[in-house]
């Protein structure tokens, strides 16, 4: 658990940062602060792993003082995901996400082993992306590198600093999905920072918002929708929408992550198989070895409503989800069943 109490940040040329800060983020939870730029978001990051020091104030981590840690043990124990990823450009992939297991002297194979098992868990094939230098990797597949490298020697705490903000919308919507996936899987406490509601409602089983270095309201998006405590909380709730109303684009399963998507020539035996051609386009449909013939398609911004309606028109495990001419993802009853345990 991470406890700010009464913590104030006041920098050398006298701006007050952060104002007498109390609040708590629980164990593996997902928390979120939210709030416009300037309002004291990364100051109070920077705080929990003492890249910045608090002017008054204490900082607990699992009930100890971090003032009194061991700086280097305090920093090993939590991982840091930045906008910006800063990848050493001259190491390779394999060696940037083992330079902290490395400082702690793991022996070489385990190192190896960990590499590997961290470039799985973020959805990057070892054999393909280990060896690859930095510049040869998208801005999306770098910061999923960061964050692989954040989780190398096994943090209690991942720290994100709007890592997503500077992607495409694909990337940045796929890496939102993989992220929420990952944390339900591996159970960190993270707190991330972003100034998109719409990115927080998503992500976030609490959220804070900070207004001039203090945080006017904590809750779950449904209780800042219900309850907004403030007028900027009220204004940033309305440019979000109810878990009903959520396009699919944000609950499906991207393409390449899809277990219904085949690339043609794919002799799998999946009962479902989608088959798409090298520009991305849907090309038929099989299931359970019969050729469909005229499947069902749903658009990235129809409804969850429809997506469950056609599934049971059509009669199927999942349906294609495109954009233009291309397949972007699937919907199975699966990710609407998951999204409802998490939302209602
Ligand atoms: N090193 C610094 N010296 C003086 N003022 C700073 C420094 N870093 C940040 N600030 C100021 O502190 C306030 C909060 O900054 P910051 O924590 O970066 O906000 P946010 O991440 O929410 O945009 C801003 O007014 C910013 O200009
Ligand atoms: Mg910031």
């Amino acid at each position: 658990m991470i406890a700010f109490e009464q913590v104030s940040k006041v920098y050398a040329d006298g701006t007050t940062a952060v104002n007498k800060l109390s609040f708590k983020v629980e164990k593996g939870e997902f928390f979120v602060l939210i709030g416009p730029s300037g309002c004291g978001k990364t100051t109070t990051l920077k705080m929990i792993n003492r890249l910045i020091e608090p002017s008054s104030g204490a900082i607990f981590i699992d009930g100890q003082r971090t003032a009194q840690a061991n700086i280097h043990e305090l920093r090993w124990n939590i991982g840091y995901v930045l906008q910006q990823i800063a990848l050493f450009p001259n190491m390779s992939v394999a060696d940037n996400i083992g330079i902290v297991p490395e400082m702690k002297q793991w022996k070489k194979s385990t190192i190896e082993k960990r590499v590997d098992e961290l470039l799985d868990l973020v959805g990057l094939e070892p054999t393909i992306y280990r060896e690859r230098m930095p510049s040869d990797l998208s801005g999306g597949q770098q910061q999923r590198v960061g964050v692989a490298r954040a989780l190398a020697a096994d943090p209690d705490i991942l720290l994100m600093d709007e890592p997503f903000s500077a992607l495409d919308p694909l990337s940045r919507s796929q890496l939102q999905h993989d992220i929420k996936a990952l944390q339900q899987t591996i159970q960190k406490t993270v707190v991330f920072i972003t100034h998109d509601m719409e990115e927080a409602a998503k992500l976030g089983s609490r959220i804070g918002v900070m207004e001039k270095g203090e945080i006017v309201q904590i809750g779950s998006p449904q209780e800042l929708r219900e309850n907004p405590r403030t007028n900027l909380v009220k204004e940033m709730m309305g440019h979000t929408i109810s878990p009903g109303h959520l396009p699919l684009k944000d609950v499906m399963m991207p393409v390449y992550q899809s277990a219904y998507v085949k690339e043609r020539a794919n002799t799998d035996q999946a009962e479902l198989q989608y088959e798409i051609n090298d520009k991305q386009e849907l090309i038929r449909a099989f299931y359970h070895g019969v050729l469909l013939d005229d499947p069902l398609t749903l658009n990235r911004d129809s409804t969850l409503e429809q997506a469950f309606e056609a599934l049971q028109k059509q009669g199927v495990p999942a349906l294609p989800v495109t954009e233009g001419n291309h397949l972007i993802g699937t919907i199975s009853y699966e990710d609407l069943a998951k999204l409802s345990l998490k939302t209602l």
